[in-house]
């Protein structure tokens, strides 16, 4: 062999090489593509409720989701909006010999649990990945996706967080490999005729929020997930303002679940995870143990003035309106004519802000009314805001135009 032969053959055996590499790290086959999903008319507002994960991982029993169902009636948490009980992984058990998915010996019978939430004025929620197994290692739904949407269907299950990971072992990640799985459940669930949130969770890779409506999903988790500190959550949090164009009414971009009450950050660390999800706005499901809640976390999840502007119907996406030093100065449009204003303090030290309401714009310049949405009080409308925000600290001001005249 000439020398150029030499390397031509080495280049090809190392193609070879990293290909056969690929497909036995990768999995099979390329996934048949699959129609896109209409939408489902569903979530025309940020889903709100909570979710296991963060708080118990695979520790979740149907015990604690019983709990959880009775705390949220108890403390006012379903008042307030929070419907959605997600079970996230680990429920699941083996198939039946129909092929049936059955949960493991932690949940017993799903459809007596997803009655016991319902007699609650509550809705639940399941997970499952495309994978042959989860992202825990327990059964997923390669091959059986029709199978298990009417499966939950027949338990009365309301929502369902879709999750890649396990699929990773299966098939090669591909964007088209990755939006075929999530539209076949997306039909999947079409078919049961039972209207079902869907919610994907691949870490935001080949930017999901734009393929994720027309797998018929009505959010999609846009990072790696969240971890209980202050970095994990702001950075996180503050990412979306660059991807608000594709978020809106039936379809949210979602940063991950809350923190709140988890114990890794502050009080005003809490309070701005709730002011930012909020103001972008974003799913709010609260990631802790719901009973026994200390009296500034419950004040965080249930202040309503704040969820007011999560829900607001209109579901238009806060923008940044600029910085003082480290100071994010942070606007959303509500459906009544009023802008919510967030100063945010992402850095190490107290901040001052001073803003005059004119940065508004004209109609703001001497407002009708200002509402402070933490203090729960109204604030004096001439000039504008001038306070301090603590390290890491928020304000959400809601201010409304001046009258027409
Ligand atoms: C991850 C997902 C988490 C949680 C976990 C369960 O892939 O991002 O939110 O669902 O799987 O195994």
């Amino acid at each position: 062999m000439t020398s150029h032969r030499v390397l031509r053959h080495s280049a090809l055996v190392l193609g070879l090489a990293t290909c056969l590499m690929a497909s036995a790290r990768d999995g099979g086959p390329a996934v048949p593509p699959v129609d896109a999903v209409p939408a489902n008319g569903l979530a025309r507002t940020p889903p709100m409720g909570w979710n296991s994960w963060n708080h118990f991982a695979g520790r979740i029993t149907a015990e604690d989701v019983r709990g959880m169902a009775d705390a949220m009636v108890a403390n006012g948490m379903r008042d307030a909006g929070y419907v959605y009980v997600n079970i996230d992984d680990t429920w699941e058990g083996v198939r039946d010999a129909s092929g049936a998915i059955r949960p493991n010996d932690k949940f017993g019978d799903m459809k007596a649990l997803a009655d016991y939430v319902h007699a609650r004025g509550l809705k639940l929620g399941i997970y499952s990945s495309p994978g042959a197994k989860t992202c825990a290692g327990f059964e997923g739904s390669f091959g059986h996706e029709d199978q298990d949407a009417r499966t939950y269907a027949k338990w009365g299950v309301d929502f369902l967080k879709y999750d890649y990971c396990g699929a990773r072992d299966q098939y090669p990640v591909t964007l088209e490999n990755q939006q075929a799985l999530f539209r076949r459940m997306g039909q999947a669930l079409r078919r049961t005729g039972r209207p079902i949130v869907y919610s994907l969770s691949q870490s935001g890779q080949f930017d999901i929020w734009k393929s994720g409506p027309e797998t018929g999903a009505n959010l999609w988790c846009t990072t790696p997930d969240i971890s209980d500190d202050w970095s994990s959550m702001s950075e996180r949090g503050f990412r979306q303002l660059d991807l608000a164009a594709w978020s809106g009414p039936g379809h949210w971009n979602d940063p991950d679940m809350l923190e709140i009450g988890n114990g890794g950050m502050t009080v005003d660390e809490y309070r701005t995870q709730m002011s930012l999800w909020s103001l972008l706005p974003a799913p709010l499901l609260a990631g802790n143990d719901l009973r026994g809640m200390d009296a500034e976390t419950k004040a965080i999840l249930l202040n309503r003035e704040v969820i007011a502007v999560d829900q607001d119907p209109a579901g238009l996406p806060a923008r940044r309106l600029e910085t003082q030093g480290d100071v994010e100065v942070l606007v959303r449009d509500m459906s009544d004519g009023s802008r919510v204003v967030g100063f945010f303090n992402r850095g190490e030290t107290p901040a001052r802000v001073t803003f005059p309401w004119s940065r508004l714009g004209q109609r703001f310049a001497k407002p009708r009314n200002v509402r402070d949405l933490w203090n729960h009080r109204s604030l004096p409308t001439n000039e504008g805001y001038d306070g301090s925000l603590p390290r890491h600290g928020s304000v959400l001001l809601r201010v409304g135009a001046a009258s027409e005249t």
